[in-house]
């Protein structure tokens, strides 16, 4: 890869791509929002056609998950149109596409950790509108890489942070015990791909850090490195009820395509905790 077109580079994975890309002799033309909406045919077109990437990387989406439930319009514009307006550039100008999704494209009700070939079927906006972005670029190009990740923090708003700021504010803490899934560090995901971009092994990923929790367990994991004193409390999703869109029960992602490959296995969900919160987060005792 020698020059990358970065979209949705403000956000978490954008950022992390960032980080390890600078000071790479990889050349980086980053865009968000305010300077390219992957919405936007003429826009993309016009900075596809000058720019020419080798291989572009979507970072971009519509990651509000209630919200996708109200401004679906704007869901499917954003993860389903956009993706496939990149996918029809990239195949013009001949460049390879990294698309990412999601474990929400599953309805996790399998009981086991899901493949790459397993059938997807979305119980949410957020997850059926990722899952027609992914179907946009299949049937658009057949150089790219589609990653499904999932339960991503890094530089941005996402649990690891709120969960610092509710030790602060309050004693007692509720939190979802009946949703399992992969916590992933944005800066590990952005390693996997980083290692797989060069391989032309193209097609769908899951690109997820090893092991799975639940969001009670990844909470608990949060405060016994921050030394948080902090009341817990185990809940049902049912007595949880800020959340409007339907998640998944189970959607642990297995790097079946990645391991099986034998060069590149992504840390525990755990390891990865560690190395974040001690690298990018502040930390305060609450105790
Ligand atoms: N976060 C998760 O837990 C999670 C889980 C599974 C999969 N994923 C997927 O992983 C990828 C990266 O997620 P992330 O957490 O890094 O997302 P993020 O932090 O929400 O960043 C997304 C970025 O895309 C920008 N953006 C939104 N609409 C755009 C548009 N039309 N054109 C260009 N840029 C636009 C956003 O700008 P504004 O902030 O101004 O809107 C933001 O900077 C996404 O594909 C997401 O679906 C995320």
């Amino acid at each position: 890869m020698k020059k990358v077109l970065i979209t949705g580079c403000d956000g978490q994975l954008g950022r992390a791509l960032n980080q390890l890309l600078t000071d790479s002799p990889v050349e980086i033309i980053n865009t968000d929002l305010d300077t390219l909406d992957i919405c936007n045919l003429e826009q993309v077109f016009a900075l596809v056609r000058k720019e020419r990437p080798d291989t572009i990387i979507n970072c971009a989406a519509y990651t509000a998950v209630d919200k996708c439930e109200t401004e679906i319009a704007y869901a499917i514009r954003v993860n389903a149109l956009g993706p496939k307006t990149l996918a029809v550039a990239a195949k013009e100008t001949g460049a390879q596409l990294v698309q990412i999704s999601t474990d929400y494209v599953f309805d996790g009700t399998s009981g086991k950790a899901y493949v790459e070939t397993d059938a997807p079927h979305p119980l949410c906006m957020y997850g059926s509108t990722k899952l027609n972005g992914e179907k946009a670029v299949m049937e658009t190009i057949d150089n790219y890489y589609i990653i499904r990740t999932a339960w991503l923090y890094g530089d941005g708003n996402n649990f690891v942070k709120t969960m610092l700021r509710l030790a602060k504010e309050r004693d007692t803490i509720s939190v979802v015990n009946d949703q399992i899934g992969s916590p992933t560090s944005a800066l590990e995901l952005a390693r996997m791909i980083l290692h797989i971009v060069d391989s032309k092994e193209y097609g769908i990923y899951h690109g997820t850090c090893e092991g799975a929790a639940s969001w009670y367990e990844f909470a608990k994991a949060i405060f016994s490195i921050a030394n948080a004193n902090v009341n817990l409390i185990p809940v049902t999703s049912e007595e949880y009820t800020a959340a409007i869109a339907k998640r998944p029960a189970y959607s642990v992602l297995e790097n079946a395509k990645l391991n099986s490959q034998g060069t590149y296995r992504m840390k525990h969900w755990e390891d990865a905790l560690k190395e974040y919160m001690e690298n990018n987060v502040t930390i305060h005792s609450c105790e």
